[in-house]
């Protein structure tokens, strides 16, 4: 008798191959237009295992009995609910199903998308005894097998899959939570460098911010990819294409670059108390680095850029830390 892992990873594998199948099913026709629509093909489908839940059912919950598996299991799975009134009932429903694969192509999870407008736009497993969101990445069972020297962050499931199928091979996902120092020591495993290809609205600015220390920490050297004037890397190659995508990598900026840009964005550098707070800000964030001449290289480019002179800068920078 196999172990309760064990079991669950085999329940998750069925779930999984239910819902392809659906997908290509009639009941699934609006879940395949649906794809089809947002441009995947037949093969980034089968390639991702994408499915389809059906509408109000417990089609889930009866094909799984119908293998043999407890009421008892098939809780804990996540897949499906037991209510004592209700009976029980599928957790997802009419929603294109996304497989969350670990490093090791098992599946341990899913998201799934309602098809347009709907709350919630994503609806994921719960966290089981499989499925920790804080230490896997979507995407990184293909990413690791990538020969690029790099790795592409960005946020969602589509925006991995859009990437891959446009020959980005190496895209992975944080599964809608903050980036994790778990996650960043999982990268580091295969790569060592990543580029940031977060949304480009508030939330992803605000999420990129909090993901750079802990990249760092990780020991990872990271640049920023510039998505403007698209909001993510699914909608900017729909529009733009695999060519312009592939530039915007090649003019990724330095993390610390685009750590300054976002700061100078609440300060008004014509008004020169606004920009004196501004350049101590600015010195402040130099500290994190404690090479002398990699400091020095910095305070360089922030003289280059805001002719602040480097001796200024450089002194404002030893009244805030140590002297190197
Ligand atoms: N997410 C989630 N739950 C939500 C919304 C988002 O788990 N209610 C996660 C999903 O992993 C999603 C990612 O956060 O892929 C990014 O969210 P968002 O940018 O809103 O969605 P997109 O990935 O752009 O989705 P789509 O293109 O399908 O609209
Ligand atoms: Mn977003
Ligand atoms: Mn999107
Ligand atoms: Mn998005
Ligand atoms: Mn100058």
């Amino acid at each position: 008798k196999k172990d309760l892992k064990g079991q669950l990873l085999e329940i998750n594998r069925q779930a999984a191959k239910y819902f392809f199948y659906q997908l290509k099913s009639e009941r699934g026709t609006i879940a395949y237009e649906y794809l089809t629509n947002r441009k995947l093909s037949d093969e980034t489908i089968s390639k991702f295992g994408l499915g389809y839940s059906n509408k109000y059912s417990n089609d889930l919950y009866q094909y799984l009995k119908q293998l043999g598996y407890s009421d008892e299991i098939l809780k804990q799975s996540g897949l499906v609910s037991i209510d004592e009134t209700k009976g029980a009932y599928d957790k997802f429903w009419n929603r294109v199903m996304f497989p969350i694969m670990d490093v090791n192509n098992r599946v341990i999870g899913f998201g799934g998308r309602v098809m347009g407008e709907g709350e919630p736009k994503y609806l994921n497993s719960p966290e089981t005894l499989l499925f920790d969101k804080s230490r896997n990445l979507y995407g990184l069972n293909v990413a690791r097998t990538s020969r690029k020297h790099n790795m592409l962050i960005c946020e969602g499931y589509m925006d991995v899959i859009a990437l891959h199928q446009a020959g980005f091979n190496n895209a992975v996902a944080s599964l809608g939570t903050a980036f994790t120092g778990l996650q960043a020591n999982l990268l580091k495993r295969y790569t060592s460098e990543v580029l940031l290809t977060y949304d480009s609205d508030g939330a992803g600015t605000k999420a990129a911010l909090r993901a750079i220390p802990i990249l760092k920490e990780a020991g990872l050297s990271i640049k920023v990819i510039n998505m403007q004037p698209y909001k993510d890397p699914d909608e900017f190659i729909k529009a733009l294409g695999a060519d312009e995508f592939q530039k915007r990598i090649d003019e990724a900026q330095n993390s610390f670059y685009f750590e300054i840009e976002v700061l100078e964005r609440d300060y008004d550098l014509n008004d020169p108390e606004q920009k004196t707070k501004f350049f101590n800000e600015v010195a402040k964030k130099l500290l994190v680095f404690t090479e002398e001449i990699e400091r020095n290289n910095y305070i360089e480019a922030m003289d280059r850029k805001y002719h602040v002179g480097f001796d200024n800068l450089r002194k404002l920078v030893n009244h805030y830390g140590a002297t190197l």
